[in-house]
This record gives C-alpha cells, structure tokens and sequence, in this order.
C-alpha cells in the first residue's frame, strides 16, 4: 500500500506552487541551471531544453543577467513559436521565493512529438529531487493541460529513466510502446475516480509522498 503523509520540511518552508515563469526569481533560476551544470548537463549531446538553456544563454553571460532574455524568448514560443515547432506553455514549480523545477506543455502533437517528445516535458533542479516535487509538479499542471483541450497527454521518457516513469505512472499514466529508447505513455489530464493524487489534496498535506 502507498504512504501519502505530510512533510515536515515542505510545510515548514511553505506549500510548492505553479507559476508562470517570472524574472523575479531569475536568480533562483540561474543557481538551478548551475546545479544542472555541475550534474554534467549542456554538453554537445544533450537535446533537451536544459541543455539548451544552458548552450544558448547560461553560458555566454554572466550570473543570472542571461534569465530575462531567455524568459523573453522562450515566452513568444506560447504564441508564435519557431518554424516547424508548435506552441509551448511553461510553468514553474516554486516554493516561496525559490525555483525548484520546470514544466512545459506542447499544446499539440507533430510527428516528431508523436514519436518522441510527446505532450509534457519537465525537470527538476538536483538539489530538490527525490521528495515528491515532480510527481506534484505534473498533477497540478494537467488541469492546465486540460485547458489547452488535452484530454490524454502523452509523455514519454527514456527506457531507463526510472524516477521520470514513476512520476508518470504516479499521475496514471498507461504505458503504450516503446519507440528507440523511448517509452510512451498517456496520461488523463482529468481525475478519473484517484488515479493520481489530487493538486489540492497536495496543497493541503493529506497526499504527499513520504520523504
Ligand atoms: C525525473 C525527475 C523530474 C524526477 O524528479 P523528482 O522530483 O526527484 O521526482 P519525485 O520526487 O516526484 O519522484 C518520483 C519517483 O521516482 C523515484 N525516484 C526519484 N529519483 C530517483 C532515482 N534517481 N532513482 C530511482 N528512483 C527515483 C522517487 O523515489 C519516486 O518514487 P515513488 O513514487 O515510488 O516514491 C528528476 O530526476 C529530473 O529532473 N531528472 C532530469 C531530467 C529528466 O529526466 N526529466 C524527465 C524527462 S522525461
């Protein structure tokens, strides 16, 4: 049977929360791309958005002087993306003043995202991992999916990516195939009788993950 209690340490510092991206934490934001740094992320070989954050902008200025152009930049991708892409909503997760992760829906499907990229993508900065933020993250961002008229989103993730397949089939997702090293899953962006633990349950402590 799975544990869902209050945290200790979460209630303490205050209740996580999706917002829209915004410069006022951009220093939060620049400490979070750092920890990705260390961790190794932004080579050559990284396709994801970190590791294009971290190429394009992270790198080439100093501190977080860098974050109010990005935000700008990736802010017109929600209404007038480059070719070939479709829109893109972002959110992200915080607490208080701080950035703990990103979240970011594509508001349709193209092929490659049929494939690959699927509906939602997110990431977590290291130093919050492994307490239940990304599972909360992707609940509370579904309904926003919702809105967008997604009613399954598809998330994908590598084959060995553990903890991103947990967090999905945590939300109900339904495995479907394997495509390269990918897993495709679907995920209702409505509650369907608790497959997924409800955004203001969360907010209020009565499902959070065990520490
Ligand atoms: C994947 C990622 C978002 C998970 O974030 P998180 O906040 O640590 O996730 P959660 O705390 O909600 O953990 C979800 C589950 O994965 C487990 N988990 C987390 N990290 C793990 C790890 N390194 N190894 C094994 N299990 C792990 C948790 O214990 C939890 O399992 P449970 O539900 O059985 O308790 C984060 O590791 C990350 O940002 N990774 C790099 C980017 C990435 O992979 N993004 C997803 C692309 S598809």
């Amino acid at each position: 049977m799975r544990l869902w209690t209050r945290s200790a340490s979460l209630s303490v510092m205050g209740m996580p929360e999706l917002i829209r991206p915004t410069v006022r934490l951009g220093e939060s934001f620049a400490e979070a791309i750092d920890e990705f740094i260390a961790e190794g992320r932004g080579g050559p070989d990284d396709n994801s958005l970190t590791g294009d954050i971290i190429r394009n902008f992270a790198n080439r200025r100093e501190g977080s002087t860098w974050v109010a152009d990005f935000l700008e930049f990736e802010g017109r991708w929600e209404t007038d993306p480059p070719e070939y892409f479709v829109p893109m909503s972002v959110y992200w997760w915080v607490e208080g003043d701080r950035y703990l992760g990103r979240i970011s829906i594509r508001h349709r499907l193209n092929q490659q995202l049929s494939d690959i990229g699927g509906h939602i993508g997110y990431d977590m900065r290291p130093s919050a991992r492994r307490r239940g933020h990304a599972t909360a993250m992707l609940a509370a961002a579904l309904p926003r999916a919702a809105e967008l008229g997604i009613d399954r989103a598809l998330i994908t993730c590598d084959r060995d990516n553990v903890a991103s397949r947990k967090v999905i089939e945590r939300n109900g997702g339904v495995y479907e195939d394997r495509r390269g090293k990918k897993l495709r899953f679907w995920v209702p962006t409505r509650p369907r009788g608790g497959g997924r633990p409800d955004r203001q349950e969360w907010l209020s402590g009565e499902t959070r993950p065990v520490l």
